[in-house]
């Protein structure tokens, strides 16, 4: 191909692995087209072994896709404009399947995620297709989904995360770097935003399915029947068939499209030190079918 692009897919369903880039600020249009249309058709793209890309590299590629964004309530990671660091060793353990920052109304359109200490074995992360997850779904659910609306907040991550930390065993001194962020996370703000439950796609114009850990409730239902309804969808949305799962090297980049896309990290490395770092473009608000 023109670009000089090499794409595989990794599954019949999502995630494809690029190679013959090497990731930069200085990209040509030609491959920065090539990139973003395939992160359009595939979903999730992954880059092997990116070792120059360092976090004025990683701010500055993530660039090329449109305005890069700092997370609404966590501290940027130290020495970088905007990226968001994930260290195991403060806690942050991202293990529950979710679309980045949705109780925000404009969430980001892309996250940028590079991996920098990785566990010799485990802390995979994992994607799912959240447009395919809406062109599965059985014809006769269909239109009752098309009409419904979520609520999401952070409130809600917040207290997953913090029961998934509190089951992991730790160290002192992780405990210290918990109770840390625990105060960080009670002191920072709490957003609330209601966005369609399918959420039609800004360039490819594909229907996906809007849901993900920080919804709260379905608007207009009570706790209970929202609860039933999230977990079918939900349930659906991350079925096997429906995922790709990465094995992370340091020096690998993933690249998805986050209006289109769940991801979650999988909590599996016990006490070894995980880290990575992100990126995430600004997106636009979401768009139902009905506009
Ligand atoms: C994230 O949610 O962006 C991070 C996922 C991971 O740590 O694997």
């Amino acid at each position: 191909p023109a670009s000089g692009l090499d794409i595989r897919p990794v599954t019949g369903t999502i995630g494809a692995e690029v190679r013959g880039v090497t990731l930069s600020g200085d990209l040509g249009a030609g491959t920065i087209a090539a990139i973003k249309a395939a992160l359009v058709r595939h979903k999730v793209l992954f880059f092997r072994a990116q070792h120059s890309l360092d976090d004025a590299a990683h701010e500055a590629f993530a660039a090329h896709f449109g305005d890069p964004v700092a997370h609404p309530t966590v501290p940027v990671a130290p020495g970088s404009r905007y990226l968001l660091e994930l260290d195991s060793k403060e806690g942050y353990a991202a293990s529950s399947w979710h679309t980045d920052v949705t109780f925000t109304e404009a969430y980001p359109a892309a996250s940028i995620l590079r991996a920098i200490t990785i566990p010799e074995a485990g802390g995979d992360t994992v994607w799912a297709n959240c447009v395919t997850a809406y062109d599965t779904l059985p014809e006769a659910l269909r239109p009752f989904v098309n009409g419904l609306r979520a609520v999401h907040s952070n409130d809600y991550d917040y207290a997953a995360l913090l029961a998934s930390t509190a089951n992991r065993v730790a160290s002192d001194a992780q405990a210290d770097a918990r109770r840390l962020f625990q105060k960080d996370v009670f002191a920072s703000t709490i957003y609330e935003t209601e966005h369609p439950v399918v959420r039609v796609h800004p360039v490819s114009g594909e229907r996906a399915l809007l849901l993900g850990h920080f919804v709260k409730r379905i608007a207009g239902l009570g706790a209970a029947d929202s609860a039933r309804i999230f977990a079918i969808l939900q349930e659906h949305i991350t079925r096997p068939e429906n995922v790709v799962r990465w094995r992370w090297q340091p020096g690998d980049v993933a690249f998805w499209d986050n209006q289109a896309t769940q991801h979650r990290a999988v909590a599996d490395f016990g006490l070894q030190r995980r880290t990575l770092r992100r990126a995430t473009i600004a997106g636009a608000v979401p768009v139902g079918i009905d506009g």
